[in-house]
């Protein structure tokens, strides 16, 4: 069994806190609208991974510095802008099991709330003279932006395959999963070997942590978002993209016709489903997904053994095993 988050973070739960000053501090505004706002992104907050990454990255690296809180609070910045924005980008109406921003106050106030995060963010960092996380974590945002326009251009065309698909979540999710152990291990040390090796033991955590997300996005769950958003919005995922190079010809001009027609038709849907598990897209998409996590847990090896390792092993299994 999956250890809860809850227990994942008692190395931390301290640190968490201090985490969390820095983040509602920086959210700080006289706008009363963008106050309200915030108050309403402060109460429906989200799992809070990343910084648990950045917070136990830097605790087997040495320990956390004043600069991993800073670290800690921009990553889950700029992670709510860019969710934010990717439900505009998505007309998604539900995010973390209640409304998202756009379906309670339209689409323009959420772009222009996403901006406010992250230039919060980016102020923060400047004003403390962060300039090597600001560098880590810009260069992941400017990857999450290449990363959406990529996926989009590919939901246009719909010739993707597997290496595209990798490619994308690469540069939408693991770039910024990638940053928060990069900087965890940026904020307490200056080895060059370590800072590095957690740089690439995030982006591992990253590749599992989207191929389970879109696994979750074909479940029957409740994961607290849309399901079947990915289909509607013409998103060939892993399981999918599996299962066409599996068919035969004639399957994949079917599907294919299917996609570019779908509208969020729950036949279709179920339909779909039942394609890709008769073509295993979901075992073979698990199997990815562990040889990522697998990447990961090894890099962990060279570390000795400690509270914070372990919280990291376990939150590494977290990431695969959640369900939401
Ligand atoms: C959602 O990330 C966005 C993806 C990269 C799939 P999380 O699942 O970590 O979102 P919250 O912060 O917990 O809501
Ligand atoms: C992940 O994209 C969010 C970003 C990387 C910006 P998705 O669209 O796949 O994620 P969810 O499912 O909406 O959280
Ligand atoms: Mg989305
Ligand atoms: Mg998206």
């Amino acid at each position: 069994m999956a250890k809860s988050l809850k227990e994942i973070q008692s190395p931390i739960e301290k640190e968490l806190r201090q985490f969390e000053v820095h983040f509602r501090d920086a959210l700080k505004t006289k706008v009363m609208l963008l106050d309200k706002i915030m108050q309403y992104i402060i109460r429906r907050k989200g799992k809070q991974i990343r910084p648990m990454f950045v917070l136990l990255t830097a605790n087997i690296c040495g320990g956390i510095q004043p600069a991993t809180y800073r670290g800690a609070a921009l990553v889950e910045l700029l992670h709510t802008a860019t969710l934010i924005h990717d439900d505009v980008v998505d007309d998604a109406e539900e995010r973390r099991g209640f409304f998202s921003l756009n379906a309670l106050w339209k689409n323009k106030i959420a772009v222009l709330v996403g901006d406010y995060l992250l230039s919060r963010g980016l102020l923060m960092s400047l004003e403390a003279d962060d300039f090597q996380l600001l560098k880590i974590v810009s260069n992941a945002v400017k990857l999450m932006s290449e990363g959406e326009l990529l996926q989009i251009e590919k939901a246009r065309t719909l010739n993707i395959d597997v290496a595209v698909y990798l490619e994308i979540i690469r540069m939408k999710t693991a770039s910024l999963i990638a940053s928060c152990t990069e900087c965890g291990a940026a904020s307490v040390t200056n080895d060059k070997n370590i800072i590095e090796n957690m740089r690439l033991f995030g982006e591992k955590i990253g590749l599992a942590f989207q191929i389970k997300d879109d696994l979750l996005d074909y479940s029957e769950e409740q994961i607290g978002k849309p399901l079947g958003i990915d289909l509607k919005e013409k998103k060939m995922t892993l399981p999918l993209i599996h299962s066409l190079n599996q068919a035969s010809w004639y399957d994949r001009k079917k599907v294919i016709s299917l996609v570019k027609n779908h509208k969020g038709n729950k036949k279709e849907l179920q339909w779909i489903k039942e394609f890709i598990i008769q073509n295993h897209g979901i075992a073979y998409s698990q199997q990815i997904m562990l040889q990522y996590k697998n990447d990961a847990m090894d890099i962990l090896k060279t570390f000795p053994e400690s509270p914070s390792k372990q919280s990291l092993i376990d939150l590494v299994n977290y990431t695969i095993d959640r369900n939401y």
